[in-house]
């Protein structure tokens, strides 16, 4: 058989390279979920003797399946040793033979037949019910055959990512690719999705990344919320300045100080490697400029260090250390001081008066994408940090900075700003004064 090069995005050569019992492959829309399989597919068979059963839970005509996408695939590499009948696909050489099926209602037999198959592959699996599923799965048992899965996932609960892929054992390959790990994905579709990104993030993250849509339940804020505060322009607050200052856990997270003035969020300051003196020394900075009425900051990990050195300064009358795994003020609602603030976050977002945030991507994508926990009383209790790393890739840095500027309600007192051991004015604090900003 004369050489042929396929094209198979590298995060697919599990299809053709390894044995598991079960491939699954979940994601957004243009994946290349479809075409890795198609062409892996018609790869295999061609190597030798293969029953291929293409699977879906509807079928009403041919039309329906991968059936043309098969076809497309073998003319585009210019397989000549594929036959192509009304309902079926067979290879000469191998004799390799593609069923297509639909295994919904009344189907069972139609599932029976499937008896002998090596490779089944269930495209659109996010809609094959648990009926079919405890048909298919005892069907396919040919020694050494695998079951091969497609989906986006529609709702947390979908029957097969339930059944293979929430909890999957050795025997078992779960893949998550979007459009942006496939390296074919064409430019008008990276358009296409990047917009929906930006018009409508929550349809986003189920069309475009493959997130269940059943999620209000379990997120905590929505990023329709978020995006309608990105858009937001209150140019100017009277309300008093507070900063956040989350401090970086490890070597590559971020420190972030969030400067928040009611419902206006001014700007996001983000280093990162400061050790403790640079952090203290840049808040000290800080508070000289820009004279917040308040400013809490974590006091996990450095963050005790730093709150030293600023008290060693005189500022305790305005930095306070937070414990983000401290007592909330409310106790009996919130698990921890961390899940009120992120609370009065999400009030905050869904007052009636408008609020504005700057428009950014990671802090949209921390902000919904925490999530709750569910615990048995009717108390909120956020998902650890550790978990949301474990998904997103990052700790949600700017967006704790933002929790913490809603620790205590700050209120502005009409009395002169006092800072410093001697509780002297700041403006006595600083001979170079002068060079302060002005630019909120
Ligand atoms: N091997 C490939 N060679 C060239 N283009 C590809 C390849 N795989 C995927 N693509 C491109 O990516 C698009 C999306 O792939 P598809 O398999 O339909 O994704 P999914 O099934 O995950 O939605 C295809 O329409 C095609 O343009
Ligand atoms: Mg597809």
């Amino acid at each position: 058989m004369e050489q042929v090069k396929i094209q198979i995005p590298k995060t697919y050569q599990p299809l053709l390279t390894k044995h598991y019992r079960y491939k699954f492959f979940h994601g957004g829309r243009a994946g290349g979920k479809s075409w890795a399989m198609a062409d892996a597919l018609l790869l295999l068979a061609r190597s030798k003797k293969m029953f291929i059963a293409c699977v879906r839970e509807v079928q009403n005509s041919i039309k329906d399946s991968v059936y043309k996408l098969l076809k497309d695939r073998a003319e585009f590499y210019g397989f000549n040793d594929y036959v192509f009948f009304d309902d079926r696909i067979e290879n000469i050489i191998t004799k390799s033979r593609f069923v297509f099926k639909g295994l919904g209602e009344h189907n069972a037999q139609n599932i029976k037949s499937l008896e002998g198959v090596d490779i089944c592959w269930c495209e659109e699996a996010q809609t094959i019910t648990t009926g079919s599923l405890q048909i298919l799965l005892p069907t396919i048992r040919k020694p050494n055959s695998e079951i091969w899965f497609s989906m986006n996932r529609k709702e947390v609960s979908d029957p097969a990512y339930k059944m293979i892929a929430s909890n999957p054992d050795d025997d078992t390959l779960v893949v998550k690719v979007n459009y942006y790990n496939n390296p074919f994905c064409p430019e008008e579709i990276k358009k296409m999705a990047e917009k929906s990104k930006r018009d409508n993030y929550d349809e986003y993250l189920h069309i475009w990344e493959g997130e269940p849509m059943q999620q209000g339940d379990y997120k905590l804020i929505s990023a329709k919320s978020v995006r309608e505060a990105m858009v937001q322009k209150i140019s100017e607050s009277n309300s008093p300045l507070v900063i956040g200052l989350d401090i970086a856990r490890a070597g590559n997270d971020k420190t972030v100080f969030c400067f928040r003035k009611g419902r206006l969020v001014i700007k996001f300051h983000v280093v990162r490697g400061y050790d403790t003196v640079q952090v203290a020394d840049l808040l000290t900075s800080f508070i000289k400029d820009y004279k917040p009425s308040k400013v809490f900051l974590d006091l996990g990990n450095s963050g005790a260090g730093v709150y030293d050195i600023l008290n060693a300064r005189g500022f305790a009358k305005i930095v306070k250390g937070i414990n983000f795994g401290g007592k909330a003020i409310q106790n009996d609602r919130y698990k921890n001081k961390r899940a009120e603030m992120w609370n009065s976050i999400k009030n905050w977002l869904e007052q009636e008066l408008p609020v504005q945030l700057p428009d950014d991507d990671e802090l949209l994508e921390e902000l919904s994408g925490v999530e709750r926990v569910r615990v048995a009383q009717d108390q909120l209790q956020l998902e650890d940090k550790e978990e949301f790393k474990k998904r997103i890739g990052r700790s949600p840095d700017k967006a704790d900075a933002l929790a913490l500027t809603f620790a205590e309600p700050v209120y502005e007192t009409n009395n002169a700003k006092l800072y410093g051991a001697g509780y002297t004015a700041i403006e006595d604090m600083f001979s170079d004064n002068k060079g302060s900003s002005s630019e909120w």
